[in-house]
C-alpha cells in the first residue's frame, strides 16, 4: 500500500505518516512547509511543493504508483478566512482540485479528505449527526463543504472513492511523545492553555463568557489526534475494499466548556493557569458536539483516547518537551 500524504509535515498529518508507516504503508509526504515542519516527518520521503504546482503534481504522480491519497494541506483559521477569504478558496478548494484532477490523470481514485464541523454552521441541534443541515458561516467551512461536494460528484462522474471526516476539534499529540502541535501563531484553545500553564503566556484569554451554555463558556467536543488517524486508517481499509466511500463526523459525543478545559489543564499540569475573560470571537458556535455514531457503525471506529485529562496529558507531555 502506498499512499500520499498532502500536508505530512502539520499537526495531524504528521502523526497520520506515523500511523500509516505503523501499519506497513509506504508514505510519501508532499508539503510546501509553509506551517509544517520537515522534522515532524518520522517516515518515508519528503518532497517539498505545492498542490498548486500542476507541473509538480504530474512528477509526483508519474515517480510513483499510489493507491490512495490523503489530503491534510489547508488552511484553518476561520477569523482569518472571513478577514480574507481568497486564498481560502485558492488553497482550499482549487488547488484541492488540482490534487483531484492529477490523480485523475494518474488513475489514482481513492482519497480521504479532512473536513470539519464548521461545514454545519450554527447547530439546529447537537449532538450533530451526518442528517444536520449543511450551511456554513464562513469561507473556511465553505472552502471544506465545496470540496465535500466536488468529490460526491467526481465518485459518480468519475469513480472516484472517497471519505470525508469531519472533525471536530482535533487535540492531544503522539502518545509517544514523538510528535504535537505546532501551529504558528497558535490560535488553538488546548495548546495555548498549556502554554499558560508553562509561563510562556501570562494568562489564557476566554472569549466569551455569556454564552447559553453550562457556564457560559463555549462547549467543544475535543478528539485526540490518534483517534483522528485510526479513523482515517478505517476509511482506507473500506475504499480499499471498494466502497465508494461516504462522510462522517468524528468527534467523542461529549462537549467540554472553555473552563471545563482550563479547570482540566489546572489538574493535569499542576499548576495555576491565569485566566482572563474577553469579548466574543467572531463566529463561534455555542456548543458544537459530534454525534459520531456512523463512524462506529460503519467504519468500526471506536477511539481510544476519550477522556478529556488523558487529552490534555499528552499535549501537556509535548509541550514539556518544546519548552524546559
Ligand atoms: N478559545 C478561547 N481562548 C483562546 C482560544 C480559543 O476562549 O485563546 C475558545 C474559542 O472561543 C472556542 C474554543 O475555545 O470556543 C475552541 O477554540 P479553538 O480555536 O481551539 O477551536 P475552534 O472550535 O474554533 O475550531 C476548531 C478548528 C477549526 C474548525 C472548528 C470547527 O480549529 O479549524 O473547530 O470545526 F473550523
Amino acid at each position: 500500500m502506498k499512499v500520499l500524504v498532502v500536508g505530512g509535515a502539520g499537526y495531524i498529518g504528521s502523526h497520520m505518516v506515523k500511523a500509516l508507516h505503523a501499519d506497513g504503508a509506504d508514505v510519501i509526504t508532499l508539503d510546501d512547509l509553509s506551517s509544517g515542519h520537515a522534522d515532524a516527518v518520522l517516515h518515508g520521503q519528503v518532497v517539498r511543493g505545492s498542490i498548486a504546482d500542476t507541473a509538480l503534481l504530474q512528477r509526483v504522480f508519474s515517480a510513483h504508483r499510489f493507491d490512495a491519497v490523503m489530503h491534510f494541506a489547508s488552511f484553518i483559521q476561520v477569523g482569518e478566512s472571513v478577514r480574507d477569504p481568497a486564498p481560502y478558496y485558492r488553497n482550499n478548494v482549487l488547488n484541492t482540485q488540482n490534487l483531484l484532477e492529477a490523480m485523475l490523470a494518474h488513475g489514482v481514485k481513492r482519497f480521504v479528505f479532512s473536513s470539519t464541523a464548521a461545514v454545519f454552521g450554527e447547530p439546529a441541534y447537537t449532538p450533530i449527526d451526518e442528517k444536520h443541515p449543511l450551511a456554513p458561516i464562513n469561507p473556511y467551512g465553505w472552502s471544506k463543504l465545496m470540496v465535500e461536494q466536488m468529490l460526491q460528484d467526481y465518485r459518480r462522474a468519475y469513480g472516484m472513492a472517497s471519505v470525508c471526516l469531519r472533525y471536530f476539534n482535533a487535540a492531544g499529540a503522539d502518545p509517544d511523545g514523538e510528535l504535537g502541535e505546532r501551529h504558528e501563531p497558535e490560535t488553538h484553545l488546548i495548546p495555548l492553555v498549556l502554554q499558560a500553564a508553562a509561563g510562556r503566556r501570562p494568562h489564557i484569554t476566554i472569549f466569551g463568557d455569556d454564552y447559553d451554555t453550562l457556564d457560559g463558556t463555549c462547549v467543544r467536543d475535543y478528539v485526540h489526534v490518534t483517534d483522528l488517524c485510526s479513523a482515517h486508517l478505517l476509511a482506507l481499509r473500506r475504499l480499499t475494499a471498494g466502497d465508494a466511500g461516504g462522510r462522517f463526523n468524528l468527534g467523542n459525543g461529549e462537549g467540554f466548556s472553555v473552563q471545563q478545559v482550563i479547570a482540566t489543564a489546572r489538574q493535569v499540569t499542576g499548576r495555576d493557569i491565569p485566566v482572563r475573560v474577553e469579548s466574543r470571537r467572531e463566529g463561534d458556535p455555542a456548543r458544537l458536539v459530534a454525534d459520531a455514531g456512523e463512524a462506529r457503525r460503519i467504519l468500526g471506529w471506536a477511539p481510544r483516547h476519550a477522556d478529556l485529562a488523558a487529552i490534555i496529558r499528552d499535549a501537556w507531555a509535548w509541550e514539556r518537551r518544546s519548552s524546559p
